[in-house]
């Protein structure tokens, strides 16, 4: 029976490229796909951008764009990567998209308006608001000392010095690192999804005890609504609005209120297929019905594969949306570990791991990277480790090592001796290892299906072997030297190619571009599943072409290397980091004020220093103007005479600090560049023409 499945990965926000945790994710549903395909099943193959929310806002806002402008730059970036690696999703759409606003306000409004009672209420909630920003603060923007130790600019959730946890209200001195200013606490009517109905608990107790989820995930989700018996836990009920400003999708009938981002998210699954659609795509496909014929088909199964940390929106909020609106719910939801890089967590700031782009501009074969990736995936929740030496390792000695050597030398004797030509019949040793090798066909499939590829590829190595095993016993480069040998030469060749196109339909899911090499090397149609059972005769065979070079490790080294493009295209503004956020309050502590400067001398001895004398305006106890003595290190820069009754800014709360050369009461503003080597040069700030002495900067 033909399945119809409609597969997603998880949406990525629209705020970044695509990192390798993406691509792992991609290329483990790109290869479940491909294999179904390969089975003559009906498969539509979706992704989207995940554009909403405060944070691409916010982005966007730093970056001087709009926030359209701002996801459609990321989003004009997305195709090299997918092609990059061969990763064949048949559309990519958007969460900012007309189909989403229209099927996210039509599922609010369904579970609004239910007829057996409301879904959906709302509660005044009271949150941290930022009155400069005129915006509700996300708690990620909020810092403040922790309440426990002290420690300065803490998140608002737990404290890095002293690991204490605790809500964004029980910062002391909070402020908004959008702003710096002091949050105020307003309230604000919230929209909440009612998850805590018993309607809701009853439909996920049974949604998630099936088949849908991996047992280690259902179990875990299940741990998550029991109620203990005191009636404790259980599910709560889901805030999704946001007030304005936001990037994202307006609340029917509730002015000034969006959906929250991750109401939407999921729907754009439905948004990018349904743009598919729309734009004819599932009709080349084999799928003649519309949009909403197709999705309210109980037979077509609906696939999502995404990453450990979204399981909780996958299996609960996201199903529950979809039930109690009427439509159909997901059959299974397949979550998969972290990608780590030689046993570390990968971490965008810091640009460790490995940059997809990077290993594309190198040069190296993006399927070495699905065939690596693949043989550590299996269907459980694990997290996957990249580690150079085995990467190596399991590229050179397995993939090139044991499937692809083979082919090329039996081809070779195949073109050189016999035109290309194979054997009819290969006699009784030569059935016997493609027998093995097709004996093994079901169960490869099997754990395809079941997305343990990493176990799938262990088995086609095995066979793999056996084919080895077979070309060491026979030894044709020891019969082509042997005179009467050329039938026996030209069967043990026809096997090994034989062998090598069964190997090649085991991989395929795999290595989709090789494939395509190898269909055009042996005159074949594109592999399908099924060709595992026929064997190619007497058929006429190509010219062998360069199929696949072992990994160079010295590519593994550059691979790793420090970014020094991301240095040349991010530099540092002059040269160091800005510092971290502080608020007003912090600022307003310094006093700046405008000096004139009365004098200025070298100092003996010193050949940093010039000691300024400057005029803030003061004047001492006595009535008398007073005036300031700070010592400068600017000698390198100025002459003292041409600085004499010039106007600059001091700070003139500075505690006096005694130097060898005499007491400084203050500092003078100058500019400089971190790398005093590279940059040279120290700039003497001066205000702009009106200011006088004892005016302060502020
Ligand atoms: N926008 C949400 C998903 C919305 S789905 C309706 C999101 N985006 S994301 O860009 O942060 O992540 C996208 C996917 O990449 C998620 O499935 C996530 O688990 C996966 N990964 C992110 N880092 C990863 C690794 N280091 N390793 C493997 N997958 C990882 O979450
Ligand atoms: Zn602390």
């Amino acid at each position: 029976m033909t399945r119809k499945l409609f597969v997603t990965t998880a949406l990525p926000y629209a705020n970044a490229p695509f990192h390798i945790g993406h691509m792992m994710e991609y290329i483990q549903a790109d290869i479940w796909v491909r294999h179904q395909r390969m089975q003559g099943h009906e498969v539509h193959f979706v992704g989207a951008d995940d554009a909403h929310g405060a944070p691409i806002m916010i982005a966007a806002e730093k970056a001087g764009k709009t926030p359209q402008q701002f996801v459609a730059e990321i989003a004009a970036g997305r195709q090299q990567y997918l092609d990059g690696f061969h990763i064949a999703f048949d559309h990519w759409h958007s969460t900012d998209s007309p189909e989403n606003t229209v099927l996210a306000q039509d599922i609010y409004r369904k579970l609004r308006d239910r007829a057996d009672g409301s879904l959906i209420t709302t509660k005044t909630i009271e949150q941290f608001y930022d009155p400069v920003k005129g915006m509700f603060l996300p708690d990620r923007y909020i810092k403040g000392e922790c309440p426990k130790c002290g420690a300065k600019d803490q998140y608002g959730d737990s404290c890095e010095v002293c690991s204490a946890v605790y809500a964004p209200t029980d910062l002391k001195n909070p402020y908004s690192t959008l702003s710096g200013a002091t949050p105020v606490m307003k309230s604000s009517e919230h929209h909440f999804f009612k998850l805590s109905d018993p309607r809701c608990v009853e439909f996920l107790e049974q949604w998630t005890g099936g088949e849908r989820l991996q047992s280690e995930v259902g179990n875990k989700i299940r741990e998550w609504f029991t109620k203990d018996e005191q009636g404790a836990g259980g599910l709560s009920d889901w805030d999704i609005s946001r007030d304005a400003p936001y990037f994202g999708i307006e609340i029917p009938d509730a002015p000034g209120k969006y959906f929250y981002v991750w109401l939407d998210a999921p729907v754009g699954y439905l948004a990018s297929l349904k743009n598919y659609f729309d734009l004819g795509k599932a009709k080349a496909r084999g799928e003649p019905r519309s949009f909403d014929d197709f999705i309210a088909d109980p037979a077509v199964e609906q696939v999502h594969f995404i990453g450990k940390d979204i399981t909780y929106f996958h299996t609960l909020f996201w199903p529950a949306m979809l039930q109690f609106s009427g439509r159909k719910v997901p059959d299974r939801v397949y979550a998969h570990g972290f990608i780590t890089v030689s046993g570390e967590k990968m971490s965008k700031s810091r640009g460790t791991g490995i940059s997809p782009l990077k290993y594309l501009e190198l040069g190296m074969n993006a399927e070495w990277l699905r065939y690596y990736i693949a043989t550590k995936l299996s269907s459980k929740v694990e997290d996957v480790d990249f580690n150079p030496d085995d990467f190596v390792a399991r590229v050179n000695s397995d993939l090139v090592g044991k499937y692809i050597n083979n082919a090329s030398r039996a081809a070779g004797f195949l073109s050189k001796r016999f035109g290309g030509r194979l054997s009819g019949d290969v006699g009784v040793e030569g059935r016997v290892l493609l027998d093995h090798l097709r004996s093994g066909h079901a169960d490869i499939e099997r754990l395809y299906d079941e997305r343990d590829f990493g176990r799938a590829l262990r088995e086609i190595m095995l066979l793999a072997d056996r084919v080895n095993e077979y070309v060491d016993q026979n030894k044709p480069w020891e019969l082509a030297k042997k005179e009467g040998q050329d039938a026996v030469l030209q069967d043990v060749c026809t096997v090994c190619i034989e062998a090598f196109r069964l190997l090649t339909i085991y991989l395929k899911p795999v290595l989709p571009a090789l494939t395509t090499e190898v269909e055009a090397f042996l005159r074949i149609d594109p592999l399908v599943s099924t060709d595992a059972h026929r064997a190619l005769g007497a058929h006429t065979i190509g010219e062998y072409r360069h199929l696949m070079q072992r990994v160079d490790p010295k590519l593994l080294d550059a691979l790793f290397e420090p970014p020094a493009a991301a240095m040349v295209e991010h530099p540092k503004p002059g040269g160091e980091e800005i510092a971290p956020v502080i608020g007003i309050d912090d600022f307003v502590k310094i006093d700046l004020r405008i000096a004139k400067i009365i004098n200025c001398e070298h100092v003996t001895g010193s050949d940093k220093l010039l000691r300024l004398t400057l005029d803030v305006g003061e004047v001492d106890a006595t009535g008398q103007p007073r005036t300031r003595n700070v010592f400068s290190g600017i000698k390198s820069a100025y002459e003292p005479a041409n600085l004499i009754g010039k106007l600059t800014v001091m700070v003139a709360n500075l505690a006096p600090r005694k130097m060898k050369f005499g007491i400084s009461e203050g500092m003078v503003l100058a500019a400089s560049h971190a790398d005093e080597k590279t940059h040279a040069g120290i700039h003497v700030l001066e205000p702009w023409p009106g200011a006088t002495p004892g005016m302060r900067v502020r």
